[in-house]
């Protein structure tokens, strides 16, 4: 016997049972945010390296170490998106949705990959449902945005969950902030970690992040931006937050939520869940006013959130689905009747009945007994000269015409 081939570190199948509750997932995504005006999109699952190098930015964890980047056999470089803003900012200038009636309101469902450390809720390839809100610097899109996540989190019945909001203002207030941050970082240097002293001058915003006890003393004293915000910003984040407060939304102000992503302005939020272990975030997201005219097009501040599928799943106890009920299964005595079987469940089909077919070569009693492992209402068994049609539920059976199966049910069934 051949090796087993296993599947790659991070990523994991998804098995009937997981797909039910996918699709139920889904199903609830399309309802709240399609009944809220937001469009479906879908973007290329490669993308430019270039896209996210400039529109994730930089200095994040995701360019600089997570990405699964390659040649296209062109010489062009390319990457697997890791997340969905960047590459939706794209379609928005490339398809020059700014002539569109403003804001454009777009959602995604898609799969996503970053090269970080497997654990329990942390993948390589993961999906997420988002929202991109884009062309309006309103902060009741700010509002709308984290509105609808938390209706989504709350019909997908994800428990144990806390939203934690700030601002990050402007670019602009953001590199004043930095230069402050860096000075401060710089004087107690040596109470650092490593890793956060090494990236003093690339990203000293990760330093709140830290589980370093001596950064995390530093932290404590360190300059926030939120006390540092201009009055346009201010004003903003105040709105936002009366917004919610209107809508009975529960939030905590935290003036240390820094994500991981940079192109984010102004308004920024992560909802996490006690239900989930060290990876805790079940959805997050922002503002990005600077990112469709840094990727070349005009100026269309935005905002969106991206929610974790798996982390939601988890969090909510798998949201169970029942299979679709089997209106029909059609076995047959011997081989010599297998066409006709087939026949049968074909025209049951287009007749819009759930119908199954055997598909092992069982035996008559090994058929039924399958067919009321499926829960089938209807079983017709073929044979030479009639069908035995038996109804299920009421026990009882009768000899029919093979062709006169799907009638019958119908008719029984009081669809025609
Ligand atoms: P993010 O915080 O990087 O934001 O990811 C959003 C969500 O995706 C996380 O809260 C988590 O549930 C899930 N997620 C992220 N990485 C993984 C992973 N390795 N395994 C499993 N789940 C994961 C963004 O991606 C932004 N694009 C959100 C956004 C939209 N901001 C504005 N618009």
């Amino acid at each position: 016997m051949s090796r087993k081939i296993q599947a790659p570190r991070g990523t994991s199948d998804v098995l009937p049972e997981a797909a039910d509750a996918r699709a139920s997932l889904e199903a609830t995504a399309r309802r709240v945010l399609e009944g809220s005006g937001y469009r479906r999109i879908e973007t290329p699952v490669f993308e430019a390296t270039e896209l996210f190098a400039r529109g994730v930015g930089a200095s994040t964890d995701i360019v600089q170490k997570e990405m699964y980047t390659f040649d296209d056999g062109g010489g062009r470089s390319v990457t697997l998106r890791p997340e969905g803003t960047a590459p939706i900012c794209r379609a928005y200038v490339e398809h020059g949705m700014h002539k569109l009636p403003q804001p454009v309101k777009l959602w995604y469902l898609s799969s996503f990959f970053r090269q970080e450390k497997p654990q329990a809720g942390r993948f390589r390839q993961f999906w997420q449902i988002g929202a991109e809100t884009i062309g309006s610097d309103d902060p009741a899109v700010d509002a709308e945005i984290i509105a609808l996540l938390a209706t989504l989190l709350a019909e997908i019945d994800v428990g144990g969950l806390r939203l934690r909001i700030g601002s990050l203002g402007t670019l602009e207030a953001r590199h004043a902030y930095r230069e402050r941050l860096q000075a401060h970082l710089h004087a107690r240097a040596d109470e650092l970690s490593e890793d956060v002293r090494s990236r003093i001058g690339l990203n000293p915003l990760r330093a709140f992040d830290s589980d370093h006890p001596g950064t995390q003393a530093v932290m404590r004293d360190a300059p926030l931006l939120l006390d540092h915000l201009d009055a346009a910003d201010a004003e903003h984040f105040a709105t936002v937050r009366e917004l919610l407060d209107r809508a009975q939304i529960d939030y905590e102000v935290d003036p240390t939520l820094v994500r991981g992503l940079d192109y984010y302005t102004r308004t920024v939020f992560e909802f996490t869940s006690d239900a989930l272990g060290a990876q805790s975030g079940v959805a997050g997201g922002g503002r990005y006013d600077g990112l469709v005219e840094m990727l070349g097009g005009p100026p269309s501040p935005g905002c969106g959130f991206a929610a974790g599928i798996e982390r939601m799943l988890l969090a909510s106890g798998g949201m169970p689905v029942a299979p679709p009920p089997v209106d029909l299964y059609v076995g047959f005595e011997s081989a010599a009747q297998r066409a006709t079987a087939f026949a049968v469940v074909d025209e049951a089909r287009r007749a819009r009945l759930n119908a199954q077919v055997e598909l092992a070569g069982r035996s008559r009693k090994g058929q039924l007994k399958h067919a009321d492992r499926l829960g089938a209402r209807y079983v017709a068994i073929v044979g030479d000269d009639m069908t035995i049609l038996k109804d299920m539920q009421a026990g009882e059976q009768r000899d029919v015409a093979a062709g006169e199966v799907v009638a019958r049910v119908l008719r029984d069934r009081g669809m025609r």
